[in-house]
């Protein structure tokens, strides 16, 4: 340990990072190893470019975007429908589907104490959100006569509580070995001098690096292999917070391959041009997100001879991927971007400060940089009654009241 020791306290003073020991002497002997074990694995060389990235607008002017075009699933024909179902329903009974819920976000905005799953939205069932999500699996599980794969994100923060959950509720009454849990990767959060802050026991504040975390996450704790020994060709990524997510969905799945695309995203009819929701484009040639905050007002108001908006389909986090995809994915270092919010650290003193307004970067990846690598993409509009419920703030928009609501009226409650 004394090895170790002496080359942390190099590395930080390197960066001038010197106080993240400053209550090293304090702490149990694991906590201490494990405090060392952080600082010599952390990226200080990125972390000082982050932190410089605070500073600078980002500017996407370089960039060339124009419209994506996309499928309206209302509109298929009967024919349409019945063959990508086909096609679909094909790959799941083979077992070749596999299902990933990203459950490694804070939730700060809803502010629950747990991981955001086990969240009751007050159905008359008082189902958690985990098994709101768990009855898409049982029902395809009675219908396909298979147990489709079901992976779940968590991050450092709520990875115990998470499985204890599942054990508790004995996984909802899915089958225990379909379903496996990993940890996404974690960034230290920063003040606004770029000094690392220190959390409550006076380790590092750690926060999870976003959801696009989720490519290098899946590499980095073997889940990719683990699909392709299983035999898995598509896999369906989603968040958490969505109560009417269609996991098993044969028809996403099946138009994905008739195109013979790699991915496919879902995609919700903007409500008007000003909506805060990011939206599908191409971006110098590539799918792409575009920002609320980086469409301009005349873009965001174009529309095509139908009168209908050239970038209006937004990005719910409802995306499927082919496994070749993924694994180049995981290879590929998507960029951060940075928040700033409020956190809560010990200071030098060793007094708990939780600020009123907000005080710390935290840096996240976004799942959809990663569509840049790939070269097309199948967008697939959808009705938002029937496929999309986000639980998002405790109150008002998105949050559970309106998404039991929306839960109630599409099940006919
Ligand atoms: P959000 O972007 O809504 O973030 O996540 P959040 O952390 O849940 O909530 P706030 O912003 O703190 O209130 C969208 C989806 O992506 C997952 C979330 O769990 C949710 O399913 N996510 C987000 C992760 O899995 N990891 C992350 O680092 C961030």
């Amino acid at each position: 340990m004394e090895e170790k020791l002496k080359v942390a306290k190099e590395i930080l003073a390197k960066y001038t990072q010197e106080h993240v020991l400053r209550f090293y002497d304090e702490l149990p002997k694991e906590k201490q190893n494990q405090l060392l074990n952080e600082i010599l694995t952390i990226d200080f060389k990125e972390l000082t470019k982050l932190y410089e990235s605070t500073k600078i607008k980002p500017s996407f002017e370089n960039s060339k975007i124009e419209p994506i075009s996309h499928i309206t699933k209302e509109e298929l024909s009967e024919e349409e429908r019945q063959e990508y179902t086909k096609i679909g329903e094909q790959i799941i009974k083979e077992g070749k589907l596999a299902v990933v819920t990203m459950a490694g976000g804070q939730g700060t905005r809803l502010g629950h104490s747990g991981p955001k799953g086990t969240y009751d939205i007050g159905l008359a069932s008082h189902k958690p959100i985990f098994e709101i999500l768990c009855d898409n699996l049982k029902q395809a599980k009675e219908k396909y006569k298979i147990a489709v794969p079901w992976y779940l994100m968590t991050s450092e923060e709520n990875h115990e509580d998470t499985i204890a959950f599942f054990e508790k509720n004995n996984y909802f009454g899915y089958p225990k070995n379909a379903v496996q849990f990993f940890k996404q990767g974690t960034l230290p959060m920063l003040d606004t001098n770029g000094k690392i802050l220190l959390n409550e026991e006076g380790m590092i504040k750690q926060a999870p690096d976003g959801h696009g975390g989720i490519f290098e996450a899946m590499r980095k704790n073997g889940i990719t292999y683990d699909m392709k020994e299983k035999g898995i060709e598509w896999v369906f990524i989603g968040g958490v917070d969505n109560v009417l997510v269609k996991m098993v969905d044969p028809i996403l799945t099946g138009i994905t391959v008739k195109r013979k695309t790699l991915a496919a995203g879902k995609s919700l009819i903007k409500a008007n041009p000003q909506e805060k929701v990011g939206v599908f484009c191409k971006k110098n040639g590539k799918p792409s997100v575009i920002e609320y905050t980086e469409i301009s007002k005349e873009m965001s108001e174009m529309t095509d001879e139908h009168g209908e908006l050239l970038y209006g389909e937004s990005h719910i986090l409802c995306n499927q991927f082919n496994i070749q995809i993924l694994e180049e994915l995981g290879n590929n270092k998507l960029p951060y971007h940075v928040a700033f919010k409020k956190a809560s650290y010990k200071n030098e003193k060793g007094e708990i400060v939780v600020p009123q307004e907000p005080n710390a970067y935290k840096f996240e990846a976004f799942l959809f940089d990663a569509f840049s690598i790939i070269p097309d993409m199948t967008i697939l509009r959808v009705k938002r009654q029937e496929e999309f419920a986000p639980v998002k703030n405790a109150t008002g928009v998105d949050s559970p009241e309106t998404a039991r609501e929306l839960y109630n009226n599409f099940h006919h409650i």
